[in-house]
Parts: structure tokens; sequence; C-alpha cells
């Protein structure tokens, strides 16, 4: 159906070539006007204008990695396969820095050109309407992280003395392969990395086979079967010792710990595997195959939650940021943010998984921490930053992680602890592996619990100001 679709418009498109007439050229010397068949370069997210490509929806990743540290080269092979959202006769993706050495679509030879972040395709016929395609990009050169001065510090892939340290968020997957950089559209990811023999490549969700080795390196198979927003994708790789096993529920748990920070993998492997079974008798089902964790000898100052393997830079994580991390696996990576403004629905309910946890364990009550926090002074920088929209230049505002958690405990004392932690399980049930925004959440808080919440939200998402 699909493939027929297409090959129609192909066809209708090489009509269109043939029938075009000297009349419908732009005179000499003016600007050609845009074709409106060429895929947009940003998804839309107003904030990130140029976060993202439009015209299709990537359906899977296959990325062919080969990593040395030594030199810091890496070689790379990426093949998307998507679906056309519109007619295309060319479409972006998104890669900085590297060196683009052939694109091909549908294994046929496709012309592209780099401007910026951007990776322009042009197939050498239009892609039809809901026609499926792949486009496979073959690529080197040495990567280059993200530094970013709103705030961001260094992301993206980021060379480490014993080999990478690969944490993305929000837009620093194209600083490793091409592909459409935005939370808005998730894949399921192939991983085969290689690394020099000695080394180990840690990739999202589960090993796809024994490692190989030959002539020296040894190529790392991993398979993220669930959809997967790009920013959680990862290549950490280097030294590491590990530990595998299962969780006490069964879930596959495998904790690495670069050979500085030995002394913490047993106690992430059995926080970790503690933490996933707890979270899944409150948010419901884990929503991947397989939970861990990753502490890498790079001081990145922050950790990040990715898919199946949150990693922790250059230090030892304790179970507050464990539960915090292993929390955004169902609010962040099984539920995802469609735009960067509703960054709090990541976290916001991470940061209050963290008080939940410290509940869970007979420490101090999540009402404890709220009364505390809400004593903070009427100038304190919390009031003033509205947590419900993220800005651009200040994504990761510690408003956006505490009043965030606020607001939920605001809400869990509106509507009564039942009602709230079926909220909890039934937003995490209800968009497994989607993408969610604000008003979905308050729309559901307010059919579950029967009540008009429309004052709770807008005091404590959207107002420059302490709420009442
Ligand atoms: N999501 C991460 C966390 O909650 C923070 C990521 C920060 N990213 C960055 N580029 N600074 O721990
Ligand atoms: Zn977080």
């Amino acid at each position: 159906m699909r493939a027929n679709r297409r090959r129609v418009a192909m066809l209708a498109a090489l009509v269109s070539v043939l029938a075009c007439s000297p009349a419908d050229e732009p005179p000499p010397g003016t600007t050609p006007v845009a074709d409106s068949r060429a895929g947009a370069p940003g998804i839309g997210d107003t904030d990130f204008p140029q976060d993202g490509n439009g015209g299709y929806d990537v359906t899977h990743y296959d990325l062919a990695i080969d990593y040395t540290p030594a030199t810091k080269r890496l070689d790379g092979v990426t093949t998307v396969r998507a679906a056309a959202t519109q007619e295309l006769s060319s479409f972006n993706l998104d890669l900085t820095g590297l060196d683009v050495r052939e694109v091909a679509v549908d294994g046929s030879p496709a012309t592209f050109s780099r401007k910026g972040d951007e990776l322009t395709v042009r197939p050498g016929g239009v892609i039809g309407e809901g026609a499926p395609f792949t486009v496979r990009v073959t690529y080197s050169g040495m990567p280059k992280p993200a530094k970013d001065s709103a705030n961001l510090g260094t992301y993206g892939f980021i060379p480490t003395a014993d080999g990478a340290f690969v944490a993305s968020e929000p837009n620093g997957s194209k600083t490793w392969f091409p592909n459409n950089d935005h939370p808005a559209d998730k894949a399921t990811f192939d991983f085969a990395i290689t690394v020099p023999e000695g080394l180990t490549a840690l990739a999202n969700g589960e090993m796809a086979g024994q490692p190989t080795t030959a002539g020296g390196k040894t190529t790392y198979r991993w398979r993220e079967g669930h959809p997967m927003a790009t920013y959680l994708a990862t290549a950490t790789l280097g030294k590491f010792d590990l530990r595998t096993g299962t969780t006490a529920t069964g879930i596959p748990n495998l904790a690495a710990a670069d050979p500085k920070y030995k002394s913490s993998l047993d106690s992430l492997y059995t926080l970790s595997g503690e933490i996933t079974d707890h979270w899944a008798t409150v948010f419901g089902p884990y929503p991947f195959s397989s939970t861990g964790g990753v502490v890498d000898d790079y001081a990145a100052g922050y950790a990040l939650e990715n898919q199946t393997k949150p990693l922790y830079g250059g230090f030892d994580p304790d179970e507050t940021i464990i539960a915090h991390e292993l929390a955004h696996q169902w609010f962040g990576n099984s539920l995802t943010v469609k735009r960067w403004k509703d960054l709090w629905l990541n976290e916001g309910f991470a940061t209050y998984a963290e008080w939940l946890w410290s509940e869970h364990k007979g420490r101090k009550s999540a009402e404890a921490t709220f009364q505390e926090l809400r004593k903070r002074p009427e100038n304190d920088p919390m009031w003033q930053y509205p947590p419900g929209r993220a800005k651009p230049d200040d994504l990761f505002n510690s408003s956006v992680y505490t009043r965030g958690g606020m607001t939920l405990h605001a809400l869990r004392k509106e509507i009564g602890d039942d009602t709230f932690f079926a909220l909890l399980r039934t937003w995490a049930a209800e968009h497994r592996h989607g993408n969610v925004t604000t008003e979905q959440f308050t729309a559901l808080a307010e059919r579950l619990s029967g009540k008009e919440l429309d004052a709770l939200f807008d005091a404590w998402l959207h107002q420059p100001r302490r709420p009442a």
C-alpha cells in the first residue's frame, strides 16, 4: 500500500518535471521560490526552531560506530528508517561537525549539503506522502561535544581519558550521529559499537549477542526495542567494571563503573534494582526491558537518565539521585515531552520522586520538604520562575525541578493520596511510550479527581510569584 503510493508519487514528480515549461522557472537573477515539498529544517518547537526536522517520522535508527579513544576518531554509518508525513523533494537531518562521505536513500545515492547543524538530503526522486524510506549516512571525524553558555554545560559526545561519556540532553545527539534531534520523534534503536579490545561500549537496552573481537577490536551490539528520544541515546565507552543480574522482580539489571568508581559498583547495582522494583509498585509496570546505571570518570556536573542506563558523571551516586534518574524511566523516557517548555513533566516528577523515596524509607516526608521549601522568602528566584514554561535559555532552572515537584505535592494535598497515586499510574499507563503535554496532565488530573484545578495549576506552574 505505502510502497505503491510512493511509486505513484515518484511518477507524478517525474511527470511534473517533464511537464515543467520554461515559464515555471524563476527569471534569471531572482530568488527561486522555496520548494513546498522540502521538509522543514525544524520540527516546530518555537523555543528550539532548528531542532528536529519536518516532513517525516523516524521509526528506527541503526547505528554502527567505530571509535578510537587514542585518536578521538569516529567512523559511523547511521541508517534511519522513517515514514514521510508529506511529499518530500528533500529533507533534513541534524548533525554537528563530522564529515559526511555518502548519503543513500532506499539504497540509491542521494545528493546532500551542509549548513550549520543541518544536513539536507535530496533523494533521486520525490518521496510520496506516507511512504516509508531509509536513509543511510556514512560519516567520520572527531566528534565535538556541545558547549552551551545557557546553563547546559558540556553535553553530547564527550571524549574522556579512556573513551567517551555520552549524554545528549537536550539536543546533543547530533554531535555523534545524524538524526531528527527532538524528543517529539521517538524511535527504536540498534547499536553496533566497535572499540579497541579491552574497552567496553554501553548503549541503551539489552545486548544483542555476545561481543565479538577481531583484529584487536571488539564490537558490542545493543538493542533498545522501545521507542526512545534521541537525547536519551548513549554509547558511553571506556574501561568499565560490570555487574549484571536481575532485580528481585526479575528485571535484567546492569551496573557499570569506571575503575576509579569501583567502590560504587555494588551499591549502584543493588540500589538500582531495589528502586526500579519500588517505582514499579508506585508508578506502574517498568516500561523497559532492563535497568541499571553507569558511573563514568567525567565530571559533567549532572547525571542523565539515559534510557535503561542512567549515566552518573564523575561522582558516587547516592539513593536520592538514583531514585531521581530511575523515576525518569517513567516520566521523561516512557512519557516524553512533546515540547521542551513542558520539561517540568520530567524534572518536577523526578524531583518529587526523590521526596517520595525519602518518605518510603521513613526519613523526611514529602510534606516536610514541601513546607520547608514553601518558607523560602518571596524574593527567592524560584518564585519568579514559573516552572510550567521552561525557558529555552534556562531550561534546567532549579524551579523546573523544585517548584515542579512542589506542584505535584500541592496537587496531592488537593485531591488526596488515593486519587493522586491513581493519577500517577493512569498518567504513566495512558501515555506509555508516547509524547505528552502539560495540558494533557492537568486535564487527566481534573478528570480523575472530578475537581476544577485551573487555579491550582495556574498558581504553581504559571505565575511569577509565590502561590498563596
Ligand atoms: N535530566 C538530567 C537530570 O535531571 C539533567 C540533564 C542536564 N543536561 C545538561 N546538558 N546540563 O538529572
Ligand atoms: Zn532529572
